[in-house]
């Protein structure tokens, strides 16, 4: 049997183990990808730490992967051997629920997660089903293309389903892997864009990606330097902490709405007067399905925005994580597969 390169979690908390596998044969209504990339998100988490009940064991991380389709599963039509395609969180719907019937497939209440359902890129094959696929377009390399799968579709695809207009005032919370893209789709999409990280670290890079104005929450009043701007219509908050969600509500305008990125099992402590005054709202938003990364991807290639990213072979993925758990990524580790 042909052998693979993979990067396993062999039990919840584990460490990251270089291991050979067998190279995955894809089954009916799946596709065989050759990985070129993955992406480390911190969401990668939930297969490192074993935050999920549903995850087998040993399992391989890695949810923002792009590669090269080698095999095509029996019932799969509309997809050849040798296109380009991205992968993400969501792994396939199951078209016959509520959600799905209805098109919202980002709700599906049988959905499928790469990573969680089933193996994901840290390796050097994995198969996914054919409805999670998108294509890429040619301008961006894989290492490019992979963040933009998770990191990159979630702070688009949040952004584009928020309450702001063109012109009104947007905030973005934690500037990692996906604040660094959240702040250039903001900036392209024609909001007034305010940068939120703690120190000021970040501060030339968050204003050459776009931001029109910094917030370090380390030694500024976040609430009153918004206030002072007007009040935020959206503040995209991605740091992995509730702490901050108090702070955040009080710094938005009037029909303000802040969104959650970071699911995070801490509760915070809000009042319904902080809501019931300015009409203020608090939503999460997850990710989105293959029609959503097709539209970040192409929205990337029209409009020039890149992820800022450190690559390192397979075999680092180890270190890279950590890298980016210790909030060193300037801004997205990217394994790239093909490099010893
Ligand atoms: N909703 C979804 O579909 C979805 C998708 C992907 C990821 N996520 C989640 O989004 C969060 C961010 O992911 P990521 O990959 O962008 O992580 P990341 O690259 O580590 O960036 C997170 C940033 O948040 C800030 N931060 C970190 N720890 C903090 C703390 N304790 N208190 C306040 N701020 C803190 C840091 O920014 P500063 O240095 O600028 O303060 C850090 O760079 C994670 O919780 C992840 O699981 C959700
Ligand atoms: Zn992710």
């Amino acid at each position: 049997m042909s052998k693979m390169r993979a990067v396993q979690i062999e039990k919840p908390g584990g460490d990251f183990q270089l291991v050979e596998r067998a190279i995955p044969e894809p089954i009916a209504g799946q596709v065989r990808v050759k990985v070129e990339a993955c992406g480390i998100c911190y969401s990668d988490r939930y297969v490192k730490d074993g935050l999920n009940p549903l995850i087998k064991y040993p399992r391989i991380p890695g949810h923002e992967v792009v590669g090269v389709i080698d095999r095509v599963g029996t019932g799969v039509s509309g997809w050849n051997i040798g296109e380009r395609v991205g992968i993400g969180w969501h792994g396939g719907h199951c078209f016959e629920c509520r959600p799905c019937r209805h098109g919202d497939f980002i709700n599906c209440q049988n959905t499928k997660t790469t990573a969680i359902s089933h193996d994901g890129g840290y390796a050097e094959y994995m198969v996914s089903p054919s409805d999670a696929l998108a294509r890429v377009p040619t301008q961006l390399s894989s290492a490019e293309a992979a963040p933009l799968m998770c990191a990159g579709i979630t702070t688009y695809n949040a952004l584009r389903n928020s309450r702001a207009r063109a012109g009104d005032l947007v905030a973005i919370q934690g500037i990692g892997g996906l604040g660094h893209l959240a702040i250039q789709f903001a900036a392209k999409m024609g909001f007034r864009t305010i940068a939120i990280s703690r120190g000021k670290d970040k501060e030339k890079s968050a204003r050459q990606l776009g931001a029109d104005e910094f917030i370090d929450a380390a030694s500024d009043n976040v609430s009153d330097a918004l206030q002072s701007m007007g009040g935020a219509r959206v503040i995209i908050a991605t740091a992995p902490s509730a702490a901050g969600v108090g702070t955040l509500l009080s710094g938005l305008g009037v029909n303000g709405q802040l969104v959650l990125l970071a699911g995070t099992g801490e509760p915070f402590t809000v009042t319904p007067a902080q809501l019931v005054r300015g009409r203020k709202s608090i939503q999460g938003w997850a990710s989105g399905h293959a029609g959503d990364w097709e539209d970040t991807l192409n929205f990337c290639a029209l409009t020039g925005i890149r992820p800022i990213i450190e690559t390192v072979p397979l075999k680092q993925a180890a270190k890279a994580y950590q890298r980016m758990m210790s909030n060193q990524a300037r801004f997205r580790m990217v394994l790239e597969i093909s490099k010893s």
